[in-house]
């Protein structure tokens, strides 16, 4: 390769050891807004949880007394393009109306008017909010605005929230962990993209990352919500004790991997550009999700647990090993080519990988979990 677009590259590389990447918009064929069936299928999953925690423990007269006014400020934080933002966030102010009607039938004393409701979209300042608020749903019934800013710091006015909520966003890691691009670490993550298939100083290198995120995201909460706001999350994670490469998902990065590898042998792409590329996600476990929610002790925990793959539809809707890599290049695009020099040799980049998982389909069809299991975490601000 020529040394300046090479030099290019590695510039523009550096720039995800600092940015997690924003999903594609426009009239891109992997534009979110268009492959993110998988990602509305896991939130229908979790739908009825969040229904009945609404129901049952949003204590809504305590509320609206405690931040003043009628107003219910809802955050999606990692919010997006669309659709499912919308999807989502219409769902949490129906439920939430629903109570209310509940609530002033069944007492006598009736709050003074009916609640309005205000929207916060949240994501990365470089996301296309444009493309966002050109398709908010005409017809809604909240205001909405959107606040730019990573969710692993403070984004919003101290106690102005009365729930948070993030869908499929919450694994992103605020930045590649220094330690695997760098070259006289012990966790340099030669070769590989991921700590899937990875050595072990590799995983703890992102499992400290994620630490360190997650203990600023709910520091972060912590101050923004109101007393007895909730924080509800859901993302992919994994069972207590199962490691990343025992997912089918996993298996399908790693078929990503080979398919680069591949690439590097023909002389098509550089062993730097493999070795400086890394996914900016970590799958959590319960048990790590636990302790960071009892190390910030703002919170009281409603459910924190693996969903049970008989009550997923996620599962049911059947994710294929193909629809894995639909998701993975539709999350990924954007830094696929930044990193990798255009569209053309990341089709070449997914195109192997699709070759890769044919040839390994048996092996990865039996790997001991069939799919990314989902993380639900819900928490009370005590
Ligand atoms: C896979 S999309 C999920 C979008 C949407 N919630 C859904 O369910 O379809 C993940 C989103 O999280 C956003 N994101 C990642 N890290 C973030 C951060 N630190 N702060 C705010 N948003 C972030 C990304 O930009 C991306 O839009």
């Amino acid at each position: 390769m020529e040394p300046e677009k090479k030099k290019k590259m590695m510039m523009d590389s550096s720039l995800l050891q600092t940015d997690s990447p924003t999903m594609v918009s426009g009239n891109n064929s992997y534009n979110y807004a268009h492959n993110s069936s998988a990602q509305r299928k896991m939130m229908d999953t979790v739908r009825p949880r969040t229904e009945e925690l609404i129901a049952e423990k949003l204590d809504l007269e305590r509320l609206f007394m405690g931040a003043g006014g009628n107003t219910f400020r809802v955050a999606d934080l990692g919010c997006s393009i669309g659709p499912n933002t919308f999807h989502n966030v219409q769902h949490i102010v129906q439920q939430v109306r629903h109570k209310y009607h509940m609530m002033t039938t069944s007492t006598a004393a009736s709050p003074s008017s009916t609640p309005e409701f205000q929207v916060f979209f949240n994501d990365q300042v470089n996301n296309d909010f444009n493309a966002l608020f050109r398709s908010l749903p005409p017809e809604r019934d909240y205001f909405a605005a959107g606040v730019p800013g990573s969710f692993h710091t403070r984004v919003f006015p101290k106690s102005s929230l009365h729930l948070a909520y993030s869908a499929s966003s919450a694994h992103w890691l605020s930045r590649v962990p220094p330690e695997v691009v760098d070259r006289g670490s012990p966790a340099w993550n030669r070769g590989m993209i991921h700590y899937g298939f990875a050595p072990k100083p590799v995983e703890d290198a992102y499992r400290a990352q994620f630490r360190k995120d997650m203990g600023g995201f709910l520091r972060a909460r912590s101050e923004e919500l109101v007393s007895g706001g909730m924080l509800v999350l859901v993302f992919p994670g994994l069972p207590d004790g199962m490691l990343h490469s025992e997912t089918q998902a996993g298996s399908v990065i790693y078929c990503v991997n080979l398919s680069i590898l591949d690439l590097v042998r023909q002389g098509v792409l550089d062993e730097d550009q493999l070795d400086n590329f890394n996914f900016p996600m970590y799958f959590p476990q319960p048990r790590e999700m636990r302790e960071l929610v009892e190390e910030n002790q703002c919170f009281s925990s409603i459910e924190l647990e693996v969903v049970d793959p008989e009550e997923s539809t996620w599962l049911q809707g059947g994710v294929g090993l193909r629809e894995w890599l639909v998701v993975i290049r539709s999350t990924m695009a954007e830094p696929f080519a930044r990193h990798f020099g255009g569209e053309e040799i990341v089709d070449k980049i997914f195109d192997g990988a699709s070759q890769k998982i044919e040839e390994r389909a048996q092996v990865i069809m039996s790997t001991k979990c069939k799919e990314l299991p989902l993380l639900y975490v819900a928490l009370q601000r005590k």
